[in-house]
């Protein structure tokens, strides 16, 4: 049969077609034969325009869900978000499952074999179908003005203020497995993966368990070695995210303990994962992730505290000492957020910028990374992160006074380093701008401007020091007169590789 269309979708419609008409078959019986045939994922909707009460449906690593209404209506989407507002009730279709929709009647699942599935209904979340940006011009500045609250949801029932423990289930269910973990291994993309960068740190430091993290599309594909006793930590805010859902799969397979750390409730990933901690920070409509980082971020302190705890290997003076602290970061949190006007001035200055340079060290490198994929993403401006010590290893050779220089310079045990780390690009002419701790003036004399930040321990730096970035590549991009929620060329969810 000759190609009509490069277009996948539209090759698949006329396979089913194709079969339909040499066959003799209806479009339910095509459809499970050429799904028989297909390789790759999907998520397809089917409308026979000589049924046009029927609607047909069939998913297989792509997500589809389909909402129940109460009046015999059907909702379809790739997540429950955008039918939330519908109905309350939905049916996650697994891989290889076809759904027969008709308006009025039971739904009917089937699989590619034609045998009778019964998926269970779930509630959706009933917060999902109330969405707005309230006052604010866009959904990333409401996000990024939520995360105080967002991380008091977080931790609400799991970190525990009358004695500052720590309490998960999933560390009680699969206790064993997890704290005589030989390996961790963390997947992620994006934003996700910058945050498992910070539980590399957070989970090595105080679990003394070794740790790697890896892009979720390199390791798919590589043959990654598991061995008994690995974990792997998938972490997605969408928890759709094609890479991602492959990677766990992988390691599920592979026969390692797979642990989710997901936003969207029901995702693909955080059905697919053993056991896992949700984020709980309410939806992320703004295509750069803010909010969820920090959650992730959260959700990865309390595992590394809880696991150490659980090990032994952190004393009950700084395990108790380190969970008040973490209570105490929401607040810490809205201080930070004070600095909006701040920034909002400073930002037309960098408009004009071509490239611009984030530098970290310690657990702020990965929010270097993080400040700089921000400004990227929402501005168009080139931004790289770079751990601050690697600038004299070639990056410093791009340094001039037309590079502004972003460093992240709050206290920590590798400050001292830094500070000349900084003598060395305003040495070079660097423009340079410091995230400090609020009391510390050692950088001032280095620093075009400085911002100030309120004291934490170095651990929950990263919970503080990404919010100026937010909000600084937040404004840059409303300076420039960009589409912020919606930027060009990016998509909310990457259900495809
Ligand atoms: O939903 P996920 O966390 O799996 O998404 C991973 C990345 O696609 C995502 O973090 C992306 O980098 C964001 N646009 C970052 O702001």
């Amino acid at each position: 049969m000759p190609f009509k269309s490069e277009t996948d979708s539209e090759v698949l419609v006329q396979l089913v077609e194709y079969i339909m008409q040499s066959n003799g078959l209806e479009v339910l019986e095509a459809l499970q034969v050429a799904l028989q045939q297909v390789i790759g994922a999907y998520a397809i909707v089917i409308l026979d325009r000589e049924h046009p009460d029927t609607l047909i449906c069939a998913r297989k690593s792509s997500p589809l869900v389909i909402g129940l209404g109460a009046d015999g209506d059907y909702h379809i989407a790739s997540d429950a978000l955008p039918i939330a507002a519908y109905t309350s009730q939905a049916v996650y279709l697994d891989d290889n499952d076809i759904a027969i929709l008709r308006y009025g009647q039971p739904l009917q699942v089937v699989n590619i074999q034609n045998e009778a599935q019964h998926p269970k209904i779930k509630q959706i979340d009933r917060t999902l179908g109330d969405i707005s940006k309230g006052d604010y011009p866009f959904f990333m500045l409401k996000e990024i003005f939520e995360q105080p609250d967002c991380l008091r949801d977080c931790m609400r029932g799991r970190v525990l203020s009358d004695d500052d423990t720590i309490s998960l289930s999933a560390v009680a269910d699969y206790r064993k497995q997890l704290t005589e973990a030989s390996r961790i291994l963390i997947v992620a993309c994006g934003t996700s993966w910058h945050a498992g960068l910070i539980g590399k740190q957070l989970i090595e430091r105080f679990c003394r368990i070794p740790v790697e993290v890896e892009y979720a599309s390199e390791f798919r594909y590589r043959d990654p070695v598991i061995l008994p006793g690995d974990v792997v930590i998938a972490i997605s805010q969408s928890g759709e995210t094609a890479d991602t859902l492959a990677a766990a799969e992988l390691a599920r397979s592979k026969g390692a303990l797979v642990f989710g750390i997901c936003n969207a409730v029901g995702s693909s990933i955080s059905r697919q994962t053993h056991t896992g901690i949700y984020i709980h920070v309410g939806p992320e409509i703004g295509v750069a992730s803010t909010k969820a980082f920090t959650g992730q971020v959260t959700v990865l302190s309390m595992l590394a505290l809880c696991l150490a705890h659980e090990r032994k290997t952190i004393s009950e003076a700084d395990y108790h000492e380190l969970v008040g602290e973490l209570r105490r970061i929401p607040a810490k949190m809205e201080t930070a957020l004070q600095t909006n006007e701040l920034i909002r001035q400073l930002a037309p200055v960098f408009t004009y910028a071509r490239n611009c340079l984030y530098l970290g060290r310690g657990y702020n490198y990965p929010v270097a990374l993080e400040g700089a994929l921000k400004l990227k993403e929402i501005s168009y401006i080139h931004a790289e992160g770079y751990p601050a010590a690697e600038m004299k290893h070639g990056p410093i050779a791009l340094i001039d006074s037309e590079m502004p220089v972003f460093v992240i310079a709050t206290r920590e045990t590798l400050l001292d380093k830094l500070r000349s780390n900084i003598q060395e690009v305003k040495a070079r002419g660097g423009r340079i701008t410091a995230l400090t701790t609020v009391g510390d003036n050692s950088i001032r004399r280095y620093a075009d401007h400085v911002i100030e930040l309120p004291d934490t321990h170095e651990c929950f730096q990263p919970l503080i020091a990404s919010v100026p970035l937010q909000l600084l590549a937040y404004h840059i991009a409303v300076s420039k007169g960009l589409d912020v929620d919606y930027p060009r060329n990016l998509a909310k969810s990457v259900t495809v590789e």
